[in-house]
């Protein structure tokens, strides 16, 4: 297969180009290093230092032989992209390229109009370029969980059959999101069904729960393919966050009561899910849904199991509940159905304590790195 992963220089973009790659695929990549440059901007750098995407191929071909092609270049830039799906006719392209945090688009105008921008026009664009460069392409989008916010009802797998006055048909489920990041992702899912249905494109929609880890087969080969890591309130995500404020010596943020739920999933089933659905693509004309997660935990939980394993290894973990600056419920119902991923041959790995402690081991590493101002900035939803 040839793949083009958009967003390529990213937490989850890197470690994929890997995998394709190491299973003997083309990957070409592309990134404009939006996120680096944020990080900077808003002084919360990645834990680990990451060679830039460049350097990163050189590397992974000294060490493997294998060739990644980079562009460093703006997804946004419609001519841009065309030119690259014209010159390589990607069988697949995987859409990362998006402003990924739910803080970040929630800081002020600025920051909300560039996500919106961002994240519509990077979407609008793969599907125009799919149509003129190369329409047999399969589209995997990343979405998320966060689409459908936290309903009363279980959470089917990106479609619902409603009876209505004795007649029956199927939607996406309904969508409720609790940020503007999360609003433009369901954007993005409607642009895609839209696109399908007037020109059938071949498209898979992840939505994805919140991914912790930093470990696959690939990045673990060397220090320097490491993905870039986040441990601050805007981009890193919950249980990476905690990991790494349990070995600052820093209280847990929990915000609020913590009984909100999510579905939670491993760095490493990312890539298979990614990879099987790249492998088993959606027909022409479909838009295929599935919801990417592995087990669920409330924030208490996982708060409680980062304090158990740190504790054992001597980090004397704190937990502090703290007022939540963002409007999302506290406590709800969660249930969601996940079954297509499961089908498609996913092997789940499960937060075990073993694997808490390996990652509690590799961010132990980096300790003096840590910069606890930006464990919290308390970016306000109000
Ligand atoms: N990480 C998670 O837990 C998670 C959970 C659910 C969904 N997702 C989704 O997965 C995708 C990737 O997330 P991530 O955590 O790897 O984020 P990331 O920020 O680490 O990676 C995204 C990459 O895209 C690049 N990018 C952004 N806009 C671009 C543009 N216009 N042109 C070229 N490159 C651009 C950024 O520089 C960055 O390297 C996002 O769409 C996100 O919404 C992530």
């Amino acid at each position: 297969m040839k793949v083009l992963i958009l967003g390529a220089d990213g937490y989850l973009g890197w470690p994929t180009c890997l995998y394709f790659s190491q299973r003997g695929h083309e990957v070409i990549a592309v990134d404009n290093y939006f996120h680096r440059n944020a990080a900077t901007e808003h002084d919360c750098e990645s834990l680990i230092p990451t060679p830039d995407l460049v350097q990163r191929a050189e590397i992974w071909e000294e060490l493997t032989g294998k060739k990644i092609e980079v562009h460093i270049g703006d997804v946004t830039n419609y001519d841009l992209l065309l030119s690259i799906f014209k010159k390589h006719k990607p069988d697949t392209v995987v859409h990362y390229a998006e402003q990924p945090s739910a803080p970040y688009s929630m800081i002020g105008q600025k920051e909300a109009a560039f996500t919106l921008q961002n994240n519509l026009i990077t979407t609008l664009n793969i599907a125009y370029a799919v149509k003129e460069g190369n329409p047999d392409c399969h589209i995997i989008k990343l979405g998320t969980m966060g689409e459908y916010g936290t309903p009363n009802i279980d959470i089917e797998e990106g479609w619902l059959e409603i009876e209505h006055k004795g007649r029956k048909d199927k939607f996406l489920f309904p969508r409720q999101a609790g940020s503007l990041y999360h609003t433009t992702k369901i954007q993005d899912t409607d642009l895609l069904w839209f696109y399908t249905r007037m020109w059938d494109l071949r498209v898979t929609d992840l939505m994805q729960g919140p991914v912790y880890g930093l470990s696959t087969d690939e990045t673990d080969l060397d220090k320097r393919l490491m993905p870039y890591f986040h441990y601050d309130e805007i981009f890193g995500t919950v249980l990476n966050r905690f990991i790494v404020q349990a070995v600052a010596g820093y209280p847990l943020t929990v915000f609020g009561k913590g009984n909100q739920t999510r579905g939670f999933l491993n760095l490493k089933d990312t890539m298979q899910c990614v990879y099987l659905s790249a492998t088993q693509p959606a027909d022409l004309g479909q838009l295929r849904v599935f919801n990417q997660l592995t087990e669920s935990f409330s924030v208490n939980q996982l708060a409680e199991k980062v304090k158990k394993i740190g504790d054992r290894l001597g980090y004397n973990v704190k937990i502090n509940q703290i007022k939540n600056p963002r409007v999302e419920k506290e406590d709800h119902y969660y249930n969601v159905h996940y079954t297509g991923l499961m089908e498609l041959g996913l092997k789940p790995h499960y937060l075990t304590d073993e694997i808490l402690e390996n990652f509690f081991t590799i961010t132990g590493q980096y300790k003096n790195r840590i910069n606890k101002d930006a464990f919290f900035r308390g970016i306000s939803w109000k």
